[in-house]
């Protein structure tokens, strides 16, 4: 048995000239909300894969990824290209640790990302899991330029509190600079309207490694750790690159 599937492109939809929505019909994978799997291309007779989360909710079958074309990269770039009808190899083995069932009871649920980070969190807020579990969800989307506030209406759509932050602009109805200093300064809790602390909080991170660090020391200083299945903590982390 081969080890991919071929599913089929029904629509690439971008949303500026580097970000990208695929989603694609013919393949059924069982996941859960969070989770990744491996997409592929063939490339000057290589099958060249990587790691894209799922948009989507497991319960709907079209398959969807948000992606962003790094310019020198081997696969973003030619997934951007792709058009209806066109071909699109997925693994069949959905993966990772960014999950609910992973993730302790608290009363906020902080889903903090940058960049196409956003799309695990996507998925999570499309499922039921979140509004029974937690009395409070915060997505925290942070991007370089307004233009790439993607997915506002999916996540309007939900009862999220939402937040985000465009650095590289004056943006009105988004927060300035970057996530960790808003953490340290305040900003963020009150734009959320909610306490970001060890006590009631769970923090889920995603998207690019530094921010994933510099969020981390933040949340340190303010006595929040790691979660892990042994050891009880409050921050749950995947990493991009
Ligand atoms: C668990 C996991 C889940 C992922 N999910 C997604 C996803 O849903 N959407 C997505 O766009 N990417 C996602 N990625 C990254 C993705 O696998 C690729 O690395 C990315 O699409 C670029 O592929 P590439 O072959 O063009 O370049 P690569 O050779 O893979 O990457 C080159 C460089 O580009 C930068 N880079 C890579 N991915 C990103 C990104 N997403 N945003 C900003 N800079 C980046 C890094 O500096 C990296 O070293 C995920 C990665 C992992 C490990
Ligand atoms: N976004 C674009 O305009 C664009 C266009 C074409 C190609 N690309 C490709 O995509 C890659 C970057 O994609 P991206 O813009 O989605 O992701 P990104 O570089 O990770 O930026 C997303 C957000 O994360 C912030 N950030 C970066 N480092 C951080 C840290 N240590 N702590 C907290 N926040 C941090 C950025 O703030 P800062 O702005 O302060 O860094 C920005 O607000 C580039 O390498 C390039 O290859 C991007």
């Amino acid at each position: 048995m081969s080890g991919w599937l071929t599913a089929r492109v029904v629509q690439n939809r971008h949303w500026t000239e580097s970000l990208f929505s695929l989603r694609a019909e013919g393949v059924q994978l069982g996941f859960q909300a969070g989770q990744f799997v491996r997409i592929a291309l063939d490339v000057g007779g290589e099958r060249v894969a990587r790691a894209f989360s799922f948009v989507n909710p497991p319960d709907d079958p079209l398959l969807e990824f948000y992606g962003v074309i790094v310019p020198q990269g081997p696969l973003s770039p030619r997934l951007a290209r792709l058009n209806a009808g066109d071909a699109l190899y997925v693994a069949r083995n959905p993966a990772g640790f960014l999950v609910l069932s992973e993730v302790p009871d608290a009363e906020t649920l902080w889903l903090i990302a940058t960049g196409t980070g956003l799309a695990p969190f996507l998925s999570i807020v499309r499922t039921e899991a979140p509004w029974r579990r937690f009395r409070n969800v915060v997505v925290v989307h942070a991007v370089r330029w307004a233009k790439e506030l993607a997915y506002r209406d999916t996540i309007a759509a939900t009862p999220a509190k939402y937040v985000s932050f465009v650095s590289r602009e004056a943006a009105p109805g988004s927060l300035a600079g970057r996530i960790p200093a808003a953490i340290a300064d305040g900003r963020l809790e009150a734009a959320a309207g909610v306490p970001l602390v060890p006590e009631t909080s769970h923090v889920m991170l995603c998207g690019n490694p530094d921010m994933l660090k510099d969020v981390q020391a933040q949340l340190a200083a303010r006595g929040m750790k790691k979660h892990r299945r042994r050891a009880r903590g409050h921050i749950t982390v995947e990493s991009f690159w």
